[in-house]
C-alpha cells in the first residue's frame, strides 16, 4: 500500500483550501475503513472508525499489537460521548469541564455503539476529546469517532513528529497527516471511573495535583507506581513492554555529581567491552559526559522540555545504534510523574540508586 502525506500548518488554524480538502480525504479514507494517523498535542495517533470492528483489527494488524489492548475513542464535541458510554457519572462532566478539549482520558462503561474489536473485548470504553485542532477537524469530518492509538509499532515510543510515524507506519496505512512537532510529548493522561473511586491507570500532562484539585482525592494505580505489586494493571497496555529503544537502559538516580561521576564510570568500562555507549542528561551537566553520544533532555527547571523531548531522545539513540544506555532521573512531582513512568518502561525498571547502593551495585530488576 502507499501511503500518501499531506501537510497542515503548524497550529492548525485558518486552514488553507487545499489543507482543509486534505482533511476531507482523510475523513473519507477512516469513514471507509482506512487509516490515517494525525497530529493531537500528546503524540501522534493511528486514526480509523472506531464504531467499526474491521477498522479497529486493521489498526491492531498495522501496529503489531495484541488485540486485547483496548483503544482510545477520540470525539470532537462533548456531547457525543452520550453516544458511546451507557452511563456519564458527576465526576466525568467535571473533569471534562476542567480539562476537555485537552490531554485527558476517561474511561466508562461503554455503550452497545461501540463493538468489541474497539474496547478489546472489555465492557469499558476509553474516551478523549482532543484540544488539536488538525485532531478535531479530522475527527469531524471521519463521523465523529475516531479509534486511535499513538501511531507507532507495538513496544517503539510514541512518535511526536510525522518523520516517526512514518518510520513505522509508511506503506502500512493509507495516509499521513503532518502537522509538525507535537507539543506535550507524552500521551493523555487515563482515569478510570468505572470502579467506587476515581483513578489514575496512565499518569500524564494533567497531573494528579490537578485532578485532586477537581475530584478530591484521586488514588494512582499500584500497578503504575509499583512494578512488582502482583496485581494485573488495570490498564491493558501497561503490561506490555513499552518504549524500550533497542539498547540496554539504565536509570541512575542520586546527587548530581555522583549520578555523573557514577555514569562515566560505567561508561568507560562498557566502552572496553566494545558497546557504543550513550547517555540522557540535562543542560546543567550535559558537558561533563564521556558517552559516544550525549543527548540532551533539556534543562531541569523546564519539565516541559524534559516531556517534550524523551521520546525523541529515545528514537535518537536507537538510530545511532547505541548499545549502553544510562540516564539521569527527575524528581515525581507534577509532570515529573508521568516523565518517570514512561522512563522507568523504557529501562525496564533498571535503576541504580546512589549513594545508598554506590560503589559496584549493579541496577536491579
Ligand atoms: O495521548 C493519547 O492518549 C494518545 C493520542 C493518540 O490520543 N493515544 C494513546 O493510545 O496513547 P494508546 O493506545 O497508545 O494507549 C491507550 C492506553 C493503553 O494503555 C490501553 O490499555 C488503555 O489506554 N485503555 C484503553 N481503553 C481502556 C479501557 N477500557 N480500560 C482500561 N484501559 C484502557
Ligand atoms: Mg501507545
Amino acid at each position: 500500500m502507499e501511503t500518501k502525506l499531506i501537510h497542515i500548518n503548524e497550529n492548525g488554524t485558518e486552514l488553507t483550501a487545499q489543507e482543509e480538502s486534505g482533511l476531507r480525504q482523510a475523513g473519507e479514507i477512516i469513514k471507509s475503513g482506512g487509516l490515517v494517523a494525525f497530529p493531537t498535542e500528546t503524540v501522534y495517533g493511528l486514526g480509523g472508525d472506531a464504531l467499526n470492528p474491521a477498522s479497529s483489527r486493521k489498526i491492531y494488524a498495522a501496529k503489531g499489537r495484541p488485540s486485547d489492548n483496548p483503544l482510545i475513542v477520540h470525539i470532537c464535541r462533548f456531547e457525543d460521548i452520550r453516544e458511546i458510554v451507557s452511563e456519564l457519572p458527576e465526576e466525568a462532566i467535571k473533569i471534562a469541564d476542567a480539562f476537555w478539549p485537552g490531554p485527558l482520558t476517561m474511561i466508562l462503561p461503554k455503550s452497545r455503539a461501540v463493538p468489541r474489536e474497539t474496547t478489546g473485548g472489555l465492557d469499558t470504553v476509553a474516551v478523549r476529546f482532543p484540544s488539536h485542532p488538525v485532531a478535531r477537524r479530522l475527527i469531524e469530518c471521519s463521523g465523529g469517532y475516531v479509534a486511535a492509538p499513538s501511531a507507532n509499532r507495538s513496544g517503539k515510543p510514541s512518535p511526536t513528529c510525522a518523520g516517526y510515524v512514518a518510520e513505522d507506519m509508511a506503506g502500512r496505512i493509507e495516509m499521513i497527516i503532518d502537522g509538525g512537532q507535537v507539543g506535550i510529548g507524552l500521551e493523555s493522561t487515563i482515569i478510570d471511573l468505572t470502579e467506587e473511586s476515581p483513578r489514575i491507570l496512565r499518569p500524564g500532562y494533567v497531573t494528579q495535583e490537578m485532578l485532586d484539585h477537581v475530584l478530591g482525592k484521586v488514588d494512582m494505580d499500584v500497578t503504575i507506581l509499583d512494578s512488582d505489586s502482583g496485581r494485573a494493571p488495570k490498564a491493558p497496555g501497561m503490561k506490555y513492554r513499552h518504549y524500550a529503544p533497542e539498547g540496554r537502559l539504565v536509570i541512575v538516580e542520586g546527587e548530581p555529581e555522583q549520578v555523573v561521576a557514577y555514569i562515566n564510570r560505567h561508561v568507560e568500562e562498557d566502552r572496553e567491552k566494545g558497546e557504543k555507549t550513550g547517555v540522557i542528561g540535562t543542560t546543567e551537566v550535559l558537558e561533563q559526559y564521556r558517552a559516544d553520544v550525549v543527548k540532551c533532555i533539556g534543562s531541569r527547571r523546564a519539565q516541559e522540555d524534559i516531556a517534550r523531548n524523551l521520546f525523541s531522545v529515545l528514537r535518537e539513540l536507537d538510530d545511532e545504534k547505541v548499545a549502553s544506555i544510562y540516564s539521569e532521573s527527575f524528581p515525581e512531582q507534577g509532570l515529573g510523574q508521568a516523565i518517570m513512568n514512561r522512563l522507568r518502561k523504557a529501562a525496564g525498571h533498571r535503576i541504580v540508586r546512589l549513594p545508598a547502593e554506590e560503589g559496584d551495585s549493579r541496577p536491579e530488576g
